[in-house]
């Protein structure tokens, strides 16, 4: 959402007076006090309310609410309104709705990046953090610097191991995705009141087949990603149906790429689903200028107008960005839209902002500045990098030390002393951000830091020799190596999966003068391939920290002092380098031998991997057995489908825990049938299959069958 923040930018200063947008205005109580207004009618209900409001506003008005900065309407005592804030895992300032130097609230807590959250494969965990991070948003928004709006969970599929923003996710798994949305929304938006009423607005985004930033010649506002109808149905909608289903979001963002050749916010088909299948209320933004690219970078249109017409009609309500603001008046004038397009995106915002009371007297009981940067969250994020945290190598149970052993250790890297490399994508300002070296002085004393190279990006050797004596003076050497944002970030792809730089150089330069193994510390949201470290004696153990927020500091020396026992596992595969030579833009899941294609995920990779998806030992030995497991998946009501039509069956299952289940039958004849079913079944899930047509080379023989995949870590 880089490239919107320059068009607002452009727009405050061309356009109408920018008016600030202040968070805690409510029209229909004082100052504001447009009581007399139907619309402030408690009495009726709030579609009533949102229709009224909308039957009073001239065309101007309307036009100026369809940015994330809303126009007022002061003549109605209507205050203006900032939609875009983020909280992804923690406060983050990305959006202009939170803003840390406009009042007493200074830094919020920043939990760990998704993607080590996620490898905790605790729903309580993922619940109880966004709980805290609503509490903080309400205490901002208490002291008035943050909104009631914000634009998380992003539940995209983590596809490709370059992709820069995998780490703002929860994997490469639809399922374990879809668990986390609910986790999020729910524990985020808070309880769902009368009429839909929520205390906070999450997001499901970006809505679909969105997750490639730039690489090579690619950049995700011309994307087209070619998606086939199943890989569409079980890898990239599930997290979203899901989000929208049953956590019930009120908020569903349209993302720059095209699929199959429309621009996400003009695919109707797809926007229509979520309303008419999935029963969501709520509103649909766009990702920031996803508008205006359409005709100035797709040339998917004719003209600026068109691309207004074709958004609003295929049921876009609000653009991140000012393009509608400038264009929609004259797509009115060129007859390409009618102002009850506009109405209908209205009346899906103002209800949105009525059922989060936006229109009515504040709670008396509002939170404040004490609801944020707690020594609760900052207890929640610590227990949260330690349930995630991924111990991918410990030979010889090396792990973990023994305090009385060590009393000089050496920590070694360019992240190790530096606090703003803990956070990751979307973090805002930390209450008391601790780095590692921070963290390790408060275990043993007398621990030495050398930086090794300047930056991650480590184009050189210069700093080797520092980092050598550091050391060989030490018992423990500990080398902090991995990614930053420098090298994986929003519109930023990797093309390698090797260690940045000179980094493995560094690594294997130190453990050769060292007096004991050292141990490797990961940090990233990425999979690095460190196959040399994986088979390399003198690195005994090797332990992954994502992005540890602003907490790794301290828990960093819990767990290699062993008073944590790290059980975390991984929530993507880590490939080989070898698999850079797949283009990322190839969006199939599926391996292809014919061609070559691996395919993607542990769902479907077929190629070696560094360590797999679900990888992550202990300090403990343990073995698992399932709890309890689906005693019996019946299938039943089926009979031979009109392979004329595209849909066909129902099925009745039963099943206890939360499966994947994908049926194929071959007597669809020349289609293959299925449908993957996500979630926990109930006792008598009834569910619609539909045939999707396939190449008729397939065997028409093989037995029906189905496969179940029951989800990691979902509570009995
Ligand atoms: C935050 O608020 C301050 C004070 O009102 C203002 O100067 C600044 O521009 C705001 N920052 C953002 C990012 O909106
Ligand atoms: C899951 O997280 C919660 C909250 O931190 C914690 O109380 C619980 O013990 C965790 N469950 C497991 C199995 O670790
Ligand atoms: C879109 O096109 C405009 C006009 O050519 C250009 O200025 C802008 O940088 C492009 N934006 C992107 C995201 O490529
Ligand atoms: C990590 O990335 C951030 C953001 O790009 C940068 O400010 C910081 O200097 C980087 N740190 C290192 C050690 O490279
Ligand atoms: C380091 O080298 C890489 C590749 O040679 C280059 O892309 C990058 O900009 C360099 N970084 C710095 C900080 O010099």
């Amino acid at each position: 959402m880089l490239l919107a923040l320059l068009c607002l930018l452009t727009f405050a200063g061309a356009a109408a007076p920018a008016v600030a947008a202040a968070p805690n205005a409510r029209p229909c109580s004082a100052p504001y006090s447009a009581t007399a207004y139907p619309f402030c009618d408690a009495t009726l209900s709030i579609p009533t309310r949102a229709r009224a409001l909308v039957s009073l506003l001239t065309l101007d008005e309307k036009i100026a609410q369809l940015s994330n900065t809303a126009g007022g309407a002061p003549r109605l005592g209507v205050p203006p309104y900032q939609w875009w804030s983020e909280s992804l895992h923690g406060l983050a300032d990305n959006g202009p709705g939170v803003n840390f130097s406009s009042g007493p609230v200074r830094a919020a807590t920043a939990f760990p990046q998704v993607i080590l959250s996620t490898a905790a494969f605790n729903r309580s965990l993922w619940r109880a953090v966004a709980e805290a991070i609503a509490e903080e948003a309400l205490g901002m928004h208490g002291a008035g610097q943050a909104g009631l709006t914000y634009w998380a969970p992003n539940i995209n599929i983590f596809r490709d191991p370059r992709w820069g923003r995998g780490q703002e996710t929860s994997g490469e798994d639809p399922a374990v995705a879809a668990a986390y949305s609910v986790e999020y929304v729910k524990g985020f938006q808070g309880e769902y009141g009368e009429e839909g009423r929520i205390r906070l607005s999450a997001c499901c985004k970006h809505y679909t087949a969105y997750d490639m930033e730039k690489w090579e010649g690619f950049s995700r506002y011309t994307f087209n990603a070619k998606v086939n109808a199943q890989d569409l149905e079980d890898t990239y909608q599930p997290p979203f149906k899901t989000c929208i289903q049953e956590a019930r979001a009120s908020c569903l963002m349209c993302s720059y790429n095209q699929v199959n050749g429309v621009p996400m916010c003009a695919r109707k088909d797809l926007l229509q689903k979520t309303r008419d299948e999935w029963g969501f209320q709520g509103y649909i933004t766009s990702d920031c200028d996803a508008v205006a690219i359409i005709h100035e970078n797709q040339t998917y249109t004719a003209s600026d107008e068109d691309s207004i017409a074709i958004v609003l009609k295929a049921g876009m309500d609000l653009n991140c960005g000012s393009f509608l603001v400038r264009h929609t008046k004259s797509a009115i004038e060129k007859g390409k839209i009618q102002e009850q397009d506009i109405d209908r995106a209205l009346y899906n915002l103002f209800s949105v902002q009525m059922r989060l009371g936006l229109f009515d007297k504040p709670n008396e009981n509002q939170l404040g500045p004490n609801n944020v940067c707690t020594k609760g969250h900052r207890e929640l994020a610590a227990e949260a990098v330690r349930q995630g945290a991924v111990l991918l190598k410990n030979d010889n149970s090396f792990l973990p030390l023994k305090r009385t052993e060590v009393r000089h250790v050496a920590i070694i890297g360019p992240s190790a002393n530096d606090a703003y490399a803990m956070g990751g994508d979307y973090t805002g300002v930390p209450c008391n951000p601790t780095t590692f070296l921070k963290g390790m002085q408060a275990y043993v004393t007398q621990t030495t830091f050398a930086a090794g190279c300047k930056d991650v990006s480590c184009n050189s050797t210069d700093l080797f020799a520092e980092a050598i004596e550091a050391a060989k003076r030490a018992d423990i050497v500990v080398v902090v190596a991995g990614l930053n944002l420098t090298e994986e970030r929003e519109d930023f792809d990797r093309v390698s999966l090797l260690l940045p730089g000179k980094q493995m150089g560094l690594i294997h330069t130190i453990a050769s003068v060292t007096k004991k193994p050292l141990v490797l510390v990961l940090l990233g949201g990425g999979p690095v391939d460190v196959s040399f470290a994986k088979h390399d004696s003198r690195i005994p153990s090797i332990l992954w920290l994502g992005y540890p927020g602003e907490v790794g500091g301290q828990v960093l020396p819990e767990i290699l002092f062993g008073e944590y026992n790290p059980g975390g596992k991984l929530a993507m595969t880590w490939y080989p380098e070898s698999f850079t030579a797949i283009p990322m833009t190839d969006m199939n899941m599926r391996a292809d031998p014919s061609r070559g294609y691996p395919g993607r995920t542990y769902r479907f990779y077929t190629g070696d991997v560094v360590y797999g998806f679900g990888y992550g030992l202990s300090y403990s030995k343990y073995s698992y057995s399932i709890l309890s497991a689906p005693k019996k998946i019946s299938v039943s009501h089926l009979s031979v489908p009109d392979v004329t039509k595209s849909t066909c069956q129902s099925l009745v299952m039963e099943s206890e825990l939360p499966v994947l289940v994908e049926f194929w039958a071959p007597w669809c004849g020349p289609w293959k049938m299925i449908d993957p079913i996500v979630g926990k079944l109930s006792k008598d899930y009834e569910g619609k299959l539909k045939c999707y047509k396939l190449n008729r080379d397939e065997n028409p023989d093989t037995a029906s069958q189905y496969r179940v995949w029951s989800i990691p870590g979902s509570p009995p």
